[in-house]
């Protein structure tokens, strides 16, 4: 069979949506509408993708510069509607050469619940028929908004007819357009050059094609969708909540198909590109984002964001927010934990409460557990980084790297002051102001010893509550 060329429409003004950002830039559990749209066009392997754009222009063509390189962008001109979208595409793609020999695939680039099977089996169904067009429809409650589906006597389609132009009896009709439609080009492009703008909107209507191409005696087809949630439109941000929330049902769902472990679905977002093991076990509050992994038997969360990040089996993370960090195999981080891009903690570490690290990777076994801020370091192997204890890797202007040898001990409430070299087995006291570099196996103590002056409170507080309790205290010491 030959290729189709694929038209995304993306040049819409989203009025509903009242925003700065273009409609199909907005996103739904952590993929733009328009990314949904491109993801599904690809799926059909298009001889070409073209995308119509208007509205937010630059913004949009930077969008699909990088997520489809390959993609034609078609400029719609200040004529409006989805008819005069996709006959600047056909404009367009004349000009580059487009054949469409296996059909013009159009779909809207506000459809993110749209996937590959249905578009595969409109494709499919439009090849096999041979219809000069085939749309894909559903049944649902509420159509409000939509276009409807008109059939005639005999059931076959005639037209479809928007919301603001249908008539009482046309409203009640449930069967509604989808805006994924697929074409023969000749077709379409002998229907779109009849079509005019005498409706509600003063728009080129890409639906007025229906009732042309059946006038012109082509074969029109519709295809109801077995599952109406997959065209839902997004024209508001309360349907843009839908979808999303839509999405991440139908992740979730897989994700437990697939062995996973989720306590609260309802709390629980997973990205399109997260990648989860069987047996991996996901507590309330979770979102995974980006390409985050996890493997076997770790658990996540619960009130736990990470995105881009690998997690090694068994590993428990609770609590954390992490961003391009790598946490290994039987590590324990949280609660309460920040990991920021490059962390990279090895088997069995631990990155305890109120932990921040940057850049720094920590060796198998090494341990961060409280307190702590760990940047631009390396800690070596069994390593213990002490509570409290801060890396100073910036100098107000330049960062610099601390490396901590294996099995070496940091005392509490210690600052590393980088570029700083300690050695393997070193120890340091508490609350140590390390400035230079610590030989392997060497004790680094604070540069003052602790003074004592007797007395102090009494004479410099007196009269004070420390004063008092301080005198108590004296007093019950000399009597006994
Ligand atoms: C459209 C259909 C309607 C269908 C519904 C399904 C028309 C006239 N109506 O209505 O039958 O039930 O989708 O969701 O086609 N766009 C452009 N250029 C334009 C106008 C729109 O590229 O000049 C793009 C938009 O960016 C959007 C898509 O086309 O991605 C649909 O536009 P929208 O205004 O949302 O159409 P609806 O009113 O939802
Ligand atoms: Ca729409």
């Amino acid at each position: 069979m030959p290729k189709p060329a694929v038209i995304v429409l993306a040049a819409g003004e989203g009025t509903r949506m009242k925003s700065a950002t273009p409609k199909v830039l907005h996103s739904a559990a952590g993929r733009s509408l328009l990314g949904y749209a491109l993801h599904a066009a690809h799926s059909l392997d298009p001889e070409r993708l073209v995308v119509v754009i208007r509205h937010g222009r630059d913004q949009v063509a930077q969008a699909i510069e990088a997520m489809a390189p390959g993609a034609l962008v078609a400029d719609q001109d200040a004529i409006p509607g989805t008819g005069r979208a996709v006959q600047c595409a056909l404009a367009a793609m004349d000009t580059a050469g487009v054949s469409a020999a296996g059909g013009v695939v159009v779909i809207p680039g506000d459809t993110p619940l749209l996937d590959a099977g249905t578009l595969q089996a409109l494709l499919q169904a439009h090849q096999a028929d041979g219809n000069a067009v085939t749309i894909l429809t559903a049944q649902v409650p509420d159509p409000f908004g939509y276009g409807r589906i008109v059939r005639d006597q005999d059931g076959q389609v005639s037209a479809i007819v928007e919301q603001r132009d249908a008539s009482a009896a046309q409203q009640a009709i449930t069967e509604i357009n989808s805006s994924v439609y697929v074409f023969d080009p000749a077709t379409l492009h002998q229907a779109l050059g009849q079509v005019g703008q005498n409706n509600d909107q003063g728009e080129i209507y890409l639906t007025d094609v229906v009732a042309l191409a059946r006038q012109n005696q082509t074969k029109v087809a519709a295809i109801i969708s077995e599952d109406p949630t997959v065209i839902q439109g997004v024209n508001d941000r309360a349907q843009l909540a839908q979808a999303a929330s839509e999405l991440n049902r139908r992740r979730v769902e897989q994700a437990m198909v697939d062995g996973v472990t989720i306590i609260d679905p309802a709390t629980t977002w997973l990205g399109p590109d997260v990648e989860l093991a069987a047996d991996v076990t996901i507590e309330p509050g979770t979102a995974l984002k980006g390409h985050t992994r996890v493997e076997a038997g770790a658990v996540i969360g619960p009130f736990t964001t990470l995105t881009d990040c690998q997690v090694g089996a068994g590993a428990t993370v609770d609590r954390t927010v992490g961003t391009s960090a790598i946490i290994g195999p039987g590590a324990t981080v949280g609660p309460f934990t920040h990991l920021r891009p490059g962390t990279d903690l090895g088997a069995k570490t631990k990155a305890g409460s109120f932990t921040e690290l940057k850049s720094a990777k920590v060796d198998d076994g090494a341990k961060v557990p409280h307190l702590a801020y760990v940047g631009d370091a390396h800690v070596g192997e069994a390593a213990n980084v002490g509570a409290g204890s801060i890396f100073a890797n910036y100098d107000g202007v330049n960062k610099s790297r601390c490396e901590v040898g294996p099995g070496a001990r940091i005392g509490s409430n210690n600052v590393l002051v980088a570029p700083l070299n300690m050695g393997a087995g070193a120890y340091s006291g508490a609350g140590v102001v390390m400035r230079r570099d610590v030989p392997p196996g060497a004790l680094a103590l604070g540069g003052k010893d602790q003074r004592v002056i007797e007395g102090w409170t009494l004479r410099k507080r007196a009269g004070t509550d420390s004063a008092k309790a301080a005198q108590q205290a004296i007093d019950a010491a000399d009597g006994a």
